[in-house]
């Protein structure tokens, strides 16, 4: 069986929702979901597949994913190219930089793209609302739970 390792951050719930959701599809592989702040070198190197979970924060991934990314970078660079990785970010309005970001990490592993993004906007615009704990509707949690299903399958069937 396959591993799925999904590293995910969050402050106000959001993400982790949304990371939650994607573990809960993903039951063909066996799956590990963990905040970025534990994660290791050794952790990415025992999974085949990825799926980073971050919030936008000042148009860019969150400090814990940065720590994380920044942690492991160099200690994995050209040990896991080739294995595919998603994006799932949560937003109050944008997320794309985020995205953006992760990408061009994800190119220096050398990692296989094998998913749109999904990116989930809060629509929190003042400050109470952007810190307040979040709630993802289930249409939104659906698509998590999509992407997570996929790269199991696709993960399992050896597709990826
Ligand atoms: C300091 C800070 C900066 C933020 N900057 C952005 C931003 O640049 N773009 C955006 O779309 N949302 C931004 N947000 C909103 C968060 O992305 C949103 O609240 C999201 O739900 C956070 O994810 P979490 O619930 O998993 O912590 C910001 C929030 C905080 C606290």
């Amino acid at each position: 069986m396959k591993t799925l390792l999904i590293v995910y951050h969050s402050v106000t719930g959001g993400t982790a929702q949304m990371a939650q959701a994607a573990s809960r599809g993903a039951t063909e592989t066996r799956t590990r979901l963990e905040r970025a702040e534990g994660i290791t070198p050794e952790d990415m190197l025992a999974a085949d597949g990825y799926i980073f979970a971050t919030p936008e924060n000042l148009a860019a991934i969150s400090g814990m994913m940065k720590d994380f990314f920044d942690r492991c970078y160099y200690e994995v660079l050209d040990r896991i190219q080739g294995r595919p990785y998603a994006i799932m970010v949560c937003a109050g309005s944008d997320g794309t930089n985020a995205v953006r970001q992760i990408e061009r990490i994800a190119t220096g592993w050398r990692l296989k793209a094998v998913a749109a993004p999904v990116i989930v906007c809060t629509h929190a615009q003042t400050p109470e609302a952007i810190l307040a704990p979040k709630v993802i509707g289930p249409d939104d949690l659906r698509k998590c739970e999509e992407l997570g299903a996929a790269m199991a399958a696709g993960m399992e069937m050896g597709i990826y």
